[in-house]
């Protein structure tokens, strides 16, 4: 008998509210895939940086933060390293001291090639390959 009652406007009214939730539910899939690719690693995206828009990396034991996680360290004339600086532990920030990292959340610390040295993480910080473009005065990141 309810069937006899569901008119066109009852049939319209569904498919908008069908069309409307599929759409939002879409929409925020495709946001969390858009967020996740731009914080996913090892994806094999290059960054190449001018080393004069850098001027701290202009001497060895300097350096930037490149980007809102990554920071590069100078370590040597033609040397440098790249890390992400998300702890390994619970995923706080870590504070670069110029020699190393320490997690002000819950007290881990890294030596300055992002090595665990003190716990609760147990893991390194994500590291990225740099190279170095001499001519170019620019350094290649592959993230
Ligand atoms: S989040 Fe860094 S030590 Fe816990």
């Amino acid at each position: 008998m309810e069937k006899a009652n569901f008119n066109r406007r009852d049939f319209l009214k569904t498919s908008f509210k069908t069309i409307a939730v599929g759409t939002v539910a879409l929409s925020a899939l495709d946001i969390k895939k858009i967020l996740a690719s731009e914080i996913q690693e090892g994806t094999g995206i290059q960054k190449v940086i001018n080393l004069a828009d850098y001027p701290d990396l202009g001497s060895v034991g300097g350096s930037a933060m490149i980007g809102g996680k990554t920071i590069v360290i100078r370590t040597g004339g033609s040397k440098f390293i790249a890390l992400n600086i998300t702890c390994t532990h619970k995923k706080c920030d870590v504070e670069y001291n110029g020699s190393g990292f320490e997690c002000p959340c819950h007290g881990s610390t890294y030596d300055g090639s992002g090595k665990v040295t003190n716990g609760p993480a147990k893991k390194n910080l994500k590291s990225y390959k740099t190279t170095y473009n001499e001519a170019e005065n620019s350094l290649t990141i592959n993230m």
